[in-house]
């Protein structure tokens, strides 16, 4: 078997004393997308702030492309290729839109190639070439996401972890999304967590039900999809 491109063991974290993930097992493999499904606090975006390094764990490993990242800080694992685009479209409001995109190209891997990932950037979000000296503060939410996700592009990442992307969204920006994720899918890995479980069980090939900081369901996502506990759940069916 090769390895995967993503593998924790056992991975243990939280905010302080308080402890949020009990011992996850997940593995990612380089293509396409795996799901990260849950309830409302089981620990989605805890977990993926952890595998991001900007929380620390507190027990377990994580691998990357076969070598030890556990104690790897957030900008080294960036600089490896893991590159988290957060909950909440984090985008700096003050500044343009080229400016946020030029930050998302700090790490010393996507310094020198900026300009070509720019070109990609631009070439998937038009919007945002049209607007590159607005402020990112003044563009529509669907547009901050993509800013947000083509912040992260610019980082030049193997795997992106997309938190909730499409949270807060129009019926027709979340459709639009969806088909972003797939496109993304065909050059990048995705782990993604979202509430829309019907539409990400679409995308992606794998899944993992996350409740209470463990990990209580995981398999092949079409499955998952026809899975009755998932089906009751989840989907409301
Ligand atoms: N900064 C924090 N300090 C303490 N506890 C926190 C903090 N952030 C989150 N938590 C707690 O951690 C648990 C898991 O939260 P997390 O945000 O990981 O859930 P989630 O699965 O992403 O949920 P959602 O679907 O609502 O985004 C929750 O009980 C939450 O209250
Ligand atoms: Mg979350």
């Amino acid at each position: 078997m090769t390895e995967p491109l993503l593998r924790i063991e056992s991975l243990a974290g939280g905010y302080g004393a308080t402890r949020i993930l009990h011992g996850i097992d997940l593995s990612v493999g380089s293509d396409g997308v795996t799901a990260l499904l849950g309830a409302n606090g089981a620990g989605k975006t805890t977990l993926m702030k952890t595998l991001a390094g900007v929380l620390p764990s507190t027990g377990g490993r994580i691998f990357f492309r076969g070598e030890e990242i556990t104690g790897r800080n957030a900008a080294e694992r960036v600089l490896a290729g893991i590159v988290l685009v957060p909950e909440g479209r984090l985008v700096f409001p003050e500044l343009s839109v080229h400016e946020n995109l030029r930050l998302g190209a700090v790490n010393r891997r996507a310094r020198a190639g900026w300009r070509g990932a720019l070109d990609e950037v631009n070439a998937i979000f038009p919007k945002l070439l049209e607007r590159r000296h607005q402020a990112a503060a003044t563009l529509s939410g669907g547009e901050q996401q993509m800013l947000a996700i083509g912040r992260g592009l610019m980082a030049r990442p193997t795997l992106m972890l997309l938190d909730e992307p499409t949270l807060g969204l129009s019926p027709m920006m979340a459709h639009q999304m969806f088909d972003l994720i797939r496109t993304l899918s065909a050059s990048i890995t995705l782990l993604v967590a979202e509430q829309d479980v019907r539409r990400t069980l679409d995308v992606a090939r794998r899944a993992y039900v996350i409740e209470n900081g463990r990990v209580a369901l995981e398999g092949d996502a079409g499955e998952l999809a026809e899975d009755p506990k998932i089906r009751q759940a989840y989907l409301g069916l």
